[in-house]
Protein backbone atom coordinates (compact mmCIF):
# COMPACT_ATOMS: atom_id res chain seq x y z
CA UNK A 1 0.00 0.00 0.00
CA UNK A 2 1.38 3.50 -0.45
CA UNK A 3 2.64 5.71 1.80
CA UNK A 4 3.13 9.59 2.35
CA UNK A 5 6.62 10.54 3.41
CA UNK A 6 6.71 14.14 4.46
CA UNK A 7 10.28 15.84 6.00
CA UNK A 8 9.09 18.83 8.24
CA UNK A 9 10.14 22.44 9.43
CA UNK A 10 9.85 23.94 5.95
CA UNK A 11 7.90 27.18 5.68
CA UNK A 12 5.37 26.81 2.58
CA UNK A 13 4.66 29.85 0.24
CA UNK A 14 2.36 30.41 -2.96
CA UNK A 15 -0.97 29.91 -4.05
CA UNK A 16 -3.13 26.24 -3.66
CA UNK A 17 -5.92 25.61 -6.09
CA UNK A 18 -9.27 24.44 -4.00
CA UNK A 19 -10.80 21.34 -6.16
CA UNK A 20 -14.67 21.02 -6.79
CA UNK A 21 -16.28 19.54 -3.06
CA UNK A 22 -16.14 16.02 -2.56
CA UNK A 23 -19.70 16.38 0.03
CA UNK A 24 -21.59 18.30 -3.26
CA UNK A 25 -20.14 16.08 -6.02
CA UNK A 26 -21.65 12.93 -4.27
CA UNK A 27 -24.96 14.36 -3.91
CA UNK A 28 -25.20 16.31 -7.35
CA UNK A 29 -24.39 12.72 -8.94
CA UNK A 30 -27.60 10.98 -8.02
CA UNK A 31 -29.29 13.83 -9.48
CA UNK A 32 -28.51 12.52 -12.69
CA UNK A 33 -31.63 9.73 -11.92
CA UNK A 34 -33.99 12.84 -11.70
CA UNK A 35 -34.52 13.01 -15.62
CA UNK A 36 -33.96 11.63 -18.80
CA UNK A 37 -32.15 14.40 -20.34
CA UNK A 38 -28.14 15.00 -20.06
CA UNK A 39 -26.96 16.54 -17.02
CA UNK A 40 -23.50 18.00 -17.11
CA UNK A 41 -21.30 18.56 -14.06
CA UNK A 42 -18.13 20.58 -13.87
CA UNK A 43 -15.10 21.25 -11.80
CA UNK A 44 -15.52 17.61 -10.72
CA UNK A 45 -12.74 16.64 -8.03
CA UNK A 46 -10.80 13.56 -8.92
CA UNK A 47 -11.54 11.80 -5.94
CA UNK A 48 -11.94 7.85 -5.79
CA UNK A 49 -15.08 8.25 -3.85
CA UNK A 50 -16.27 10.37 -7.22
CA UNK A 51 -15.49 7.39 -9.52
CA UNK A 52 -17.17 5.05 -7.06
CA UNK A 53 -20.38 6.57 -6.90
CA UNK A 54 -20.09 6.94 -11.05
CA UNK A 55 -19.72 2.99 -11.23
CA UNK A 56 -22.55 2.83 -9.38
CA UNK A 57 -24.41 5.05 -11.43
CA UNK A 58 -23.46 2.47 -14.02
CA UNK A 59 -25.27 -0.18 -12.46
CA UNK A 60 -28.25 1.56 -12.03
CA UNK A 61 -28.65 2.55 -16.13
CA UNK A 62 -26.81 6.16 -15.77
CA UNK A 63 -24.41 6.50 -19.19
CA UNK A 64 -21.56 8.49 -17.65
CA UNK A 65 -19.03 10.55 -19.96
CA UNK A 66 -15.77 12.22 -18.52
CA UNK A 67 -14.39 15.19 -20.64
CA UNK A 68 -11.19 17.32 -19.50
CA UNK A 69 -11.45 20.12 -17.37
CA UNK A 70 -13.07 23.54 -18.59
CA UNK A 71 -9.81 26.15 -18.33
CA UNK A 72 -12.30 28.21 -15.70
CA UNK A 73 -12.40 25.11 -13.59
CA UNK A 74 -10.00 22.54 -11.55
CA UNK A 75 -11.75 19.42 -11.98
CA UNK A 76 -12.89 17.49 -15.12
CA UNK A 77 -16.54 17.28 -16.58
CA UNK A 78 -18.85 14.91 -16.23
CA UNK A 79 -22.06 14.26 -18.53
CA UNK A 80 -24.49 11.66 -16.99
CA UNK A 81 -27.45 10.32 -18.55
CA UNK A 82 -30.20 8.39 -17.78
CA UNK A 83 -32.23 7.46 -20.47
CA UNK A 84 -33.95 4.85 -18.43
CA UNK A 85 -33.20 3.44 -15.10
CA UNK A 86 -32.63 -0.44 -16.07
CA UNK A 87 -32.09 -1.32 -12.16
CA UNK A 88 -32.69 0.30 -8.39
CA UNK A 89 -31.00 -1.96 -6.47
CA UNK A 90 -27.37 -0.44 -4.70
CA UNK A 91 -25.52 -3.93 -3.64
CA UNK A 92 -23.57 -4.45 -0.82
CA UNK A 93 -20.12 -4.72 -2.39
CA UNK A 94 -20.70 -0.96 -3.67
CA UNK A 95 -22.16 0.25 -0.53
CA UNK A 96 -20.22 -1.14 2.06
CA UNK A 97 -17.14 0.93 0.26
CA UNK A 98 -18.71 3.98 -0.20
CA UNK A 99 -21.34 4.93 2.49
CA UNK A 100 -22.83 7.70 0.40
CA UNK A 101 -24.20 5.47 -2.13
CA UNK A 102 -27.19 5.63 0.13
CA UNK A 103 -27.98 9.37 -1.64
CA UNK A 104 -29.37 7.07 -4.53
CA UNK A 105 -32.04 6.10 -2.17
CA UNK A 106 -33.99 9.36 -2.62
CA UNK A 107 -33.79 9.59 -6.60
CA UNK A 108 -34.75 6.08 -7.41
CA UNK A 109 -37.59 6.20 -5.03
CA UNK A 110 -38.56 9.38 -6.94
CA UNK A 111 -37.52 8.50 -10.66
CA UNK A 112 -38.73 4.61 -10.25
CA UNK A 113 -41.01 4.53 -7.70
CA UNK A 114 -38.54 1.88 -5.67
CA UNK A 115 -35.46 1.65 -4.58
CA UNK A 116 -33.31 -1.23 -2.58
CA UNK A 117 -30.03 -0.02 -1.31
CA UNK A 118 -27.67 -2.04 1.21
CA UNK A 119 -27.60 -0.61 4.74
CA UNK A 120 -24.05 1.24 5.04
CA UNK A 121 -23.33 -0.37 8.12
CA UNK A 122 -20.83 1.84 10.31
CA UNK A 123 -17.56 3.39 9.84
CA UNK A 124 -14.46 4.38 11.41
CA UNK A 125 -15.89 7.47 13.15
CA UNK A 126 -19.23 6.21 14.63
CA UNK A 127 -21.69 4.04 13.30
CA UNK A 128 -23.78 6.01 11.14
CA UNK A 129 -27.38 5.19 11.40
CA UNK A 130 -30.05 6.07 8.26
CA UNK A 131 -32.82 6.09 10.71
CA UNK A 132 -33.70 9.60 9.81
CA UNK A 133 -33.41 9.10 5.74
CA UNK A 134 -36.43 6.52 6.01
CA UNK A 135 -38.23 8.27 8.39
CA UNK A 136 -38.24 11.53 5.79
CA UNK A 137 -38.72 9.10 3.13
CA UNK A 138 -41.62 7.97 4.97
CA UNK A 139 -43.27 11.11 5.80
CA UNK A 140 -43.19 11.86 1.93
CA UNK A 141 -45.21 8.89 1.47
CA UNK A 142 -42.63 5.72 0.91
CA UNK A 143 -43.68 2.29 2.00
CA UNK A 144 -40.01 1.22 3.83
CA UNK A 145 -39.16 -2.50 4.52
CA UNK A 146 -35.62 -3.80 5.94
CA UNK A 147 -34.79 -7.67 4.91
CA UNK A 148 -31.55 -9.14 4.83
CA UNK A 149 -29.49 -5.98 5.10
CA UNK A 150 -31.30 -4.25 2.42
CA UNK A 151 -33.65 -1.41 2.45
CA UNK A 152 -36.20 -0.89 0.08
CA UNK A 153 -38.27 2.01 -0.49
CA UNK A 154 -41.62 2.12 -2.70
CA UNK A 155 -43.85 5.17 -3.86
CA UNK A 156 -47.72 4.51 -3.98
CA UNK A 157 -48.92 3.70 -7.17
CA UNK A 158 -49.61 7.12 -8.01
CA UNK A 159 -46.77 8.44 -7.40
CA UNK A 160 -44.86 9.89 -4.20
CA UNK A 161 -47.55 12.34 -2.67
CA UNK A 162 -45.02 14.26 -0.65
CA UNK A 163 -45.30 15.56 3.13
CA UNK A 164 -43.97 16.85 6.21
CA UNK A 165 -40.85 16.03 8.06
CA UNK A 166 -39.70 17.80 11.15
CA UNK A 167 -35.99 16.46 11.43
CA UNK A 168 -34.89 15.72 15.25
CA UNK A 169 -31.06 15.76 14.46
CA UNK A 170 -29.87 18.10 11.49
CA UNK A 171 -28.84 15.18 9.51
CA UNK A 172 -26.82 16.59 5.79
CA UNK A 173 -27.98 13.09 3.87
CA UNK A 174 -31.21 12.54 4.93
CA UNK A 175 -31.73 16.24 3.95
CA UNK A 176 -30.46 15.38 0.53
CA UNK A 177 -32.07 12.12 0.45
CA UNK A 178 -35.71 13.87 1.05
CA UNK A 179 -34.65 16.80 -1.12
CA UNK A 180 -34.25 14.43 -4.03
CA UNK A 181 -37.19 12.47 -3.54
CA UNK A 182 -39.49 15.37 -2.93
CA UNK A 183 -38.85 17.22 -6.23
CA UNK A 184 -40.68 14.98 -8.04
CA UNK A 185 -43.34 14.25 -5.26
CA UNK A 186 -46.97 14.70 -6.74
CA UNK A 187 -47.78 17.63 -4.18
CA UNK A 188 -45.82 20.09 -1.82
CA UNK A 189 -43.06 18.56 1.44
CA UNK A 190 -41.78 20.85 4.03
CA UNK A 191 -38.46 19.92 5.57
CA UNK A 192 -38.30 21.66 9.14
CA UNK A 193 -34.60 21.08 10.89
CA UNK A 194 -32.89 20.66 7.63
CA UNK A 195 -29.58 20.66 7.26
CA UNK A 196 -28.33 24.49 6.00
CA UNK A 197 -24.28 23.62 4.70
CA UNK A 198 -23.46 24.84 1.27
CA UNK A 199 -23.37 21.51 0.32
CA UNK A 200 -27.23 21.81 0.69
CA UNK A 201 -27.45 24.79 -1.15
CA UNK A 202 -25.22 23.64 -3.96
CA UNK A 203 -27.91 20.52 -4.22
CA UNK A 204 -30.67 22.83 -4.10
CA UNK A 205 -29.29 25.16 -6.93
CA UNK A 206 -28.74 22.43 -8.52
CA UNK A 207 -32.12 21.01 -8.66
CA UNK A 208 -33.88 24.68 -9.38
CA UNK A 209 -31.56 24.77 -12.57
CA UNK A 210 -33.42 20.81 -13.25
CA UNK A 211 -36.85 22.87 -13.18
CA UNK A 212 -37.42 22.02 -9.20
CA UNK A 213 -38.89 24.71 -7.28
CA UNK A 214 -37.75 25.13 -3.70
CA UNK A 215 -38.09 27.84 -1.39
CA UNK A 216 -36.03 28.74 1.86
CA UNK A 217 -32.63 27.59 0.24
CA UNK A 218 -29.88 27.91 2.66
CA UNK A 219 -32.58 28.28 5.63
CA UNK A 220 -33.67 25.41 7.79
CA UNK A 221 -37.14 25.01 6.94
CA UNK A 222 -37.46 24.29 2.92
CA UNK A 223 -40.58 24.18 1.16
CA UNK A 224 -40.33 22.23 -2.40
CA UNK A 225 -43.30 22.32 -4.69
CA UNK A 226 -43.39 18.55 -6.49
CA UNK A 227 -42.97 18.11 -10.09
CA UNK A 228 -43.93 16.07 -13.10
CA UNK A 229 -40.34 15.86 -14.20
CA UNK A 230 -37.11 17.75 -14.54
CA UNK A 231 -34.83 18.54 -17.18
CA UNK A 232 -31.48 18.10 -18.12
CA UNK A 233 -28.34 20.91 -16.84
CA UNK A 234 -25.01 21.78 -16.99
CA UNK A 235 -23.77 23.27 -13.22
CA UNK A 236 -20.29 23.68 -11.72
CA UNK A 237 -19.82 21.98 -8.68
CA UNK A 238 -18.93 24.37 -5.37
CA UNK A 239 -15.67 24.52 -4.04
CA UNK A 240 -13.92 22.27 -1.51
CA UNK A 241 -14.86 24.57 1.62
CA UNK A 242 -12.82 21.21 4.06
CA UNK A 243 -10.05 20.80 1.72
CA UNK A 244 -9.90 24.88 1.65
CA UNK A 245 -9.62 25.10 5.59
CA UNK A 246 -7.24 21.63 5.40
CA UNK A 247 -4.42 23.57 3.45
CA UNK A 248 -5.23 26.70 5.84
CA UNK A 249 -4.13 24.84 9.01
CA UNK A 250 -1.12 23.70 7.15
CA UNK A 251 -0.14 27.45 6.88
CA UNK A 252 -0.82 28.14 10.31
CA UNK A 253 1.07 25.14 11.66
CA UNK A 254 4.00 26.01 9.46
CA UNK A 255 3.59 29.80 9.56
CA UNK A 256 3.43 30.30 6.08
CA UNK A 257 1.90 32.59 3.74
CA UNK A 258 -0.66 30.55 1.51
CA UNK A 259 -3.63 31.41 -1.26
CA UNK A 260 -6.35 29.03 -1.93
CA UNK A 261 -7.75 29.57 -4.84
CA UNK A 262 -11.20 28.56 -5.54
CA UNK A 263 -11.90 28.96 -2.09
CA UNK A 264 -15.46 31.02 -0.51
CA UNK A 265 -14.79 32.93 2.81
CA UNK A 266 -18.91 33.02 3.10
CA UNK A 267 -19.08 29.31 3.21
CA UNK A 268 -16.31 28.71 5.98
CA UNK A 269 -16.78 31.69 7.84
CA UNK A 270 -16.71 29.26 11.34
CA UNK A 271 -13.64 27.77 9.68
CA UNK A 272 -11.99 31.97 9.63
CA UNK A 273 -13.46 32.82 12.87
CA UNK A 274 -11.94 30.27 14.29
CA UNK A 275 -8.52 30.59 12.67
CA UNK A 276 -8.71 34.03 13.17
CA UNK A 277 -8.79 33.57 17.18
CA UNK A 278 -6.26 31.31 16.80
CA UNK A 279 -4.19 34.57 15.72
CA UNK A 280 -3.56 33.93 11.97
CA UNK A 281 -4.76 36.82 9.47
CA UNK A 282 -7.39 35.61 7.09
CA UNK A 283 -8.52 37.55 3.95
CA UNK A 284 -10.61 37.66 1.06
CA UNK A 285 -8.84 38.59 -2.35
CA UNK A 286 -10.24 38.38 -5.77
CA UNK A 287 -9.72 34.97 -6.33
CA UNK A 288 -10.06 32.73 -3.03
CA UNK A 289 -8.76 33.67 0.41
CA UNK A 290 -5.57 34.57 1.83
CA UNK A 291 -3.45 32.87 4.96
CA UNK A 292 -1.14 35.09 7.00
CA UNK A 293 0.02 33.44 9.82
CA UNK A 294 2.14 35.45 12.19
CA UNK A 295 4.11 32.85 14.01
CA UNK A 296 2.55 31.99 16.98
CA UNK A 297 -0.91 30.44 17.54
CA UNK A 298 -2.81 31.49 20.28
CA UNK A 299 -4.98 28.35 21.82
CA UNK A 300 -8.99 28.02 20.78
CA UNK A 301 -11.64 26.40 22.61
CA UNK A 302 -14.46 25.12 20.43
CA UNK A 303 -17.41 22.49 19.93
CA UNK A 304 -18.45 21.22 16.54
CA UNK A 305 -21.90 21.65 15.27
CA UNK A 306 -23.63 21.59 12.38
CA UNK A 307 -23.32 24.62 9.29
CA UNK A 308 -23.01 27.83 10.19
CA UNK A 309 -21.69 26.07 13.43
CA UNK A 310 -17.54 24.80 13.01
CA UNK A 311 -17.48 22.10 10.96
CA UNK A 312 -17.07 18.33 12.51
CA UNK A 313 -15.14 17.80 9.23
CA UNK A 314 -12.66 20.29 10.26
CA UNK A 315 -11.91 19.18 13.66
CA UNK A 316 -8.97 17.20 13.33
CA UNK A 317 -7.00 18.88 11.23
CA UNK A 318 -7.54 22.02 13.23
CA UNK A 319 -6.37 20.07 16.32
CA UNK A 320 -2.86 19.22 14.16
CA UNK A 321 -2.53 23.00 13.93
CA UNK A 322 -3.31 23.77 17.62
CA UNK A 323 -0.63 20.72 18.67
CA UNK A 324 1.85 24.05 18.37
CA UNK A 325 -0.51 26.66 20.00
CA UNK A 326 0.65 28.28 23.11
CA UNK A 327 -1.59 27.39 26.51
CA UNK A 328 -4.42 24.62 25.64
CA UNK A 329 -7.37 24.41 23.95
CA UNK A 330 -10.08 22.81 24.37
CA UNK A 331 -12.24 20.59 21.18
CA UNK A 332 -15.49 19.24 21.62
CA UNK A 333 -16.79 16.63 18.83
CA UNK A 334 -20.70 17.07 19.56
CA UNK A 335 -21.60 15.71 16.11
CA UNK A 336 -20.07 12.19 15.74
CA UNK A 337 -19.18 9.33 18.73
CA UNK A 338 -15.60 8.27 17.49
CA UNK A 339 -13.63 11.04 16.24
CA UNK A 340 -10.33 11.01 18.20
CA UNK A 341 -8.85 8.38 16.31
CA UNK A 342 -6.20 11.21 15.03
CA UNK A 343 -5.22 11.53 18.93
CA UNK A 344 -2.87 8.60 20.06
CA UNK A 345 -0.83 9.55 16.12
CA UNK A 346 -0.62 12.70 17.01
CA UNK A 347 0.78 12.35 20.51
CA UNK A 348 3.17 9.80 18.97
CA UNK A 349 4.84 12.78 17.49
CA UNK A 350 5.19 14.81 20.60
CA UNK A 351 1.66 15.89 20.84
CA UNK A 352 0.00 16.59 24.59
CA UNK A 353 -3.61 15.73 23.72
CA UNK A 354 -6.23 14.30 26.50
CA UNK A 355 -9.32 12.78 25.60
CA UNK A 356 -12.34 12.56 27.92
CA UNK A 357 -15.67 11.45 26.40
CA UNK A 358 -16.49 14.05 23.59
CA UNK A 359 -13.99 16.56 24.65
CA UNK A 360 -10.28 16.80 24.22
CA UNK A 361 -7.32 18.99 25.75
CA UNK A 362 -4.72 19.87 23.70
CA UNK A 363 -2.32 21.35 25.29
CA UNK A 364 0.44 22.91 23.07
CA UNK A 365 3.67 22.30 22.85
CA UNK A 366 7.24 23.82 20.87
CA UNK A 367 8.13 20.93 18.99
CA UNK A 368 6.38 17.89 17.27
CA UNK A 369 9.04 15.07 16.43
CA UNK A 370 8.57 13.38 12.87
CA UNK A 371 7.55 9.41 13.03
CA UNK A 372 5.58 6.62 11.42
CA UNK A 373 1.60 7.11 11.81
CA UNK A 374 -1.33 5.28 10.56
CA UNK A 375 -4.28 6.49 8.40
CA UNK A 376 -7.45 5.90 10.57
CA UNK A 377 -10.42 7.89 8.55
CA UNK A 378 -9.91 10.37 5.87
CA UNK A 379 -9.76 13.80 8.39
CA UNK A 380 -7.50 12.39 10.74
CA UNK A 381 -5.46 11.29 7.77
CA UNK A 382 -5.16 15.41 6.53
CA UNK A 383 -4.06 15.56 11.05
CA UNK A 384 -1.14 13.50 10.02
CA UNK A 385 0.05 15.58 7.20
CA UNK A 386 -1.04 18.59 8.53
CA UNK A 387 1.33 17.74 11.33
CA UNK A 388 3.83 16.34 10.08
CA UNK A 389 4.55 19.32 7.77
CA UNK A 390 5.25 20.99 11.05
CA UNK A 391 7.10 17.89 13.02
CA UNK A 392 11.24 17.80 12.81
CA UNK A 393 12.44 14.73 10.69
CA UNK A 394 10.60 12.56 8.85
CA UNK A 395 6.71 11.37 9.08
CA UNK A 396 5.59 8.07 7.16
CA UNK A 397 1.76 8.22 6.73
CA UNK A 398 0.60 4.70 6.36
CA UNK A 399 -3.27 3.38 4.76
CA UNK A 400 -3.41 6.67 2.63
CA UNK A 401 -6.33 5.32 0.78
CA UNK A 402 -8.13 7.35 2.92
CA UNK A 403 -6.89 10.36 1.88
CA UNK A 404 -7.14 9.71 -1.82
CA UNK A 405 -11.19 9.39 -0.77
CA UNK A 406 -11.09 13.31 0.09
CA UNK A 407 -7.84 15.27 -1.23
CA UNK A 408 -7.12 15.37 -4.87
CA UNK A 409 -3.68 15.02 -5.40
CA UNK A 410 -2.49 16.50 -2.60
CA UNK A 411 1.20 15.79 -2.54
CA UNK A 412 1.24 18.06 -5.76
CA UNK A 413 -0.15 21.23 -4.93
CA UNK A 414 2.28 20.71 -1.17
CA UNK A 415 4.67 20.07 -3.37
CA UNK A 416 4.18 22.91 -5.18
CA UNK A 417 4.58 25.29 -2.53
CA UNK A 418 7.60 23.97 -1.25
CA UNK A 419 6.61 21.26 0.94
CA UNK A 420 9.03 18.26 1.12
CA UNK A 421 6.74 15.86 0.66
CA UNK A 422 6.50 12.41 -1.46
CA UNK A 423 4.01 9.49 -2.52
CA UNK A 424 6.59 6.19 -2.09
CA UNK A 425 4.70 2.66 -3.21
CA UNK A 426 3.88 0.30 0.02
CA UNK A 427 5.46 -3.24 0.06
C1 LIG B 1 -22.14 14.15 5.78
O1 LIG B 1 -22.26 12.86 6.34
C2 LIG B 1 -20.72 14.24 5.24
N1 LIG B 1 -20.53 13.24 4.19
C3 LIG B 1 -19.72 14.01 6.37
O2 LIG B 1 -18.41 14.20 5.82
C4 LIG B 1 -19.95 15.07 7.45
O3 LIG B 1 -19.08 14.82 8.54
C5 LIG B 1 -21.41 15.02 7.93
O4 LIG B 1 -22.30 15.17 6.80
C6 LIG B 1 -21.73 16.13 8.93
O5 LIG B 1 -21.47 17.37 8.36
C7 LIG B 1 -21.00 13.49 2.94
O6 LIG B 1 -21.59 14.53 2.68
C8 LIG B 1 -20.75 12.44 1.90
P1 LIG B 1 -25.14 13.48 9.01
P2 LIG B 1 -23.73 12.33 6.83
O7 LIG B 1 -26.29 12.67 8.54
O8 LIG B 1 -24.77 12.87 5.95
C9 LIG B 1 -26.58 11.19 12.91
C10 LIG B 1 -16.16 13.71 5.47
O9 LIG B 1 -15.19 13.62 6.24
N2 LIG B 1 -27.57 10.55 12.02
O10 LIG B 1 -25.22 14.97 8.94
O11 LIG B 1 -23.64 10.88 7.01
C11 LIG B 1 -25.16 10.77 12.59
O12 LIG B 1 -24.84 9.56 13.26
C12 LIG B 1 -17.48 13.09 5.86
O13 LIG B 1 -16.13 14.30 4.35
C13 LIG B 1 -28.56 9.75 12.58
O14 LIG B 1 -28.63 9.55 13.79
O15 LIG B 1 -23.82 13.03 8.26
C14 LIG B 1 -24.36 11.94 13.11
O16 LIG B 1 -24.20 11.80 14.51
C15 LIG B 1 -17.42 12.38 7.19
N3 LIG B 1 -29.46 9.16 11.75
C16 LIG B 1 -25.27 13.14 12.84
O17 LIG B 1 -26.59 12.61 12.66
C17 LIG B 1 -29.44 9.35 10.40
O18 LIG B 1 -30.32 8.81 9.70
C18 LIG B 1 -24.91 13.93 11.60
O19 LIG B 1 -24.80 13.03 10.52
C19 LIG B 1 -28.43 10.17 9.85
C20 LIG B 1 -27.50 10.76 10.67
Amino acid sequence: MDKIIIRGGKSLSGRIPISGAKNSALTLLPCALLTDEPLTLRNLPRLADVDSFGHLLNQLGVSTMIEGARPEDFGRVMTLRAGRVTATVAPYDIVRKMRASILVLGPLLARAGEATVSLPGGCAIGNRPIDLHLKALEALGAEIEITAGYVTARAPKGGLPGGDFGFPVVSVGATENALMAAVLAKGTSTLRNAAREPEIVDLCNLLVAMGAHIEGIGQSTLVIHGKDRLHGATYRVMADRIEAGSYACAAAITGSPLDLIGAKLDEMEATVAALRQAGVQVDEIADGIAVRPNGTLNAVTLSTAPFPGFATDMQAQFMAMLCMAQGASVLTETIFENRYMHVPELNRMGAHIEVKGRTAVVHGVNRMVGAPVMATDLRASMSLIIAGLAAEGETEVSRIYHLDRGYERLEEKLQAVGADIERVGGD
